[in-house]
């Protein structure tokens, strides 16, 4: 199969929409008052949600590409990827925000009793690292390095369903199929896992 130019164009003008439109809807919601009886944990679980659906979503470009032998869907992963960490920083900024009310004494608090949140941190300094050594230029620069930090990603895809679960008192059975998801996911990819599992961390390529 082939996706030429406009085609790829017109794919990714679909994603675009296809994360800039659930955000506006969130501000509409916001505006109009439509976020049910408790608005702030209902925009952090959204931009939360929305942040782990785009990783998954980034994660299942590479085997899709390989299933519809479509090589130019690779071109969507920088976009998609993005996209993740945008919504991933907004429920970081959301969280601070409207339930630490910027009180940084409150954050060290929050971290010693809830714990999930050293797993969600760690995962958004993944994705920091990996959106600001996405441009082509940073890439040419890091060489071999790109590769190894890009792999990085496999570890925020663990941390992120982690920190779902860690989180829910309760409702486990939908986080527990986010993580099923995420480990299918990495068993798409068990070759190139089990490769660099078996690699000394301190070898070259
Ligand atoms: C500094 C980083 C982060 C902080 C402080 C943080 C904070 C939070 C908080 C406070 C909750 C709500 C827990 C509750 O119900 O009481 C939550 C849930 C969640 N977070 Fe994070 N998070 C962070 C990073 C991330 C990242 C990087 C992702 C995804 C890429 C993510 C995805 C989620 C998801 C999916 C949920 C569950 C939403 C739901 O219950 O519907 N978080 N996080």
């Amino acid at each position: 199969m082939r996706l030429g130019s406009s085609g790829l164009m017109l794919l990714k003008i679909l994603l675009h929409l296809g994360f800039s439109v659930p955000l506006l809807w969130l501000v509409w919601g916001v505006l109009s008052e439509r976020l049910g009886g408790d608005p702030v944990q209902y925009l952090i679980h959204y931009t939360g949600k929305g942040a782990l659906h785009g990783l998954m979503i980034t994660l299942l470009v590479s085997p899709m590409a390989r299933w519809l032998k479509l090589g130019a869907l690779m071109q969507c992963r920088r976009l998609l990827g993005l996209w993740a960490f945008v919504y991933a920083v907004i429920h970081l900024m959301l969280f601070l925000s409207l339930d630490l009310l910027f009180e940084w004494r409150l954050l060290v608090a929050e971290v010693i009793k809830r714990p999930y949140l050293v797993v969600g941190m760690t995962a958004l300094l993944i994705l920091l690292a990996l959106a600001v050594s996405s441009p082509n230029r940073v890439r040419r620069k890091l060489g071999h390095s790109w590769q190894r930090l890009h792999n990085l990603i496999y570890v925020a895809a663990l941390l992120v369903p982690v920190h779902y679960l860690w989180s829910v008192k309760s409702e486990i059975l939908e986080p527990t199929f986010y993580i099923l998801i995420c480990v299918w996911l990495m068993w798409l990819r068990r070759d190139k896992l089990k490769k660099l599992l078996s690699r000394p961390l301190n070898s070259g390529a």
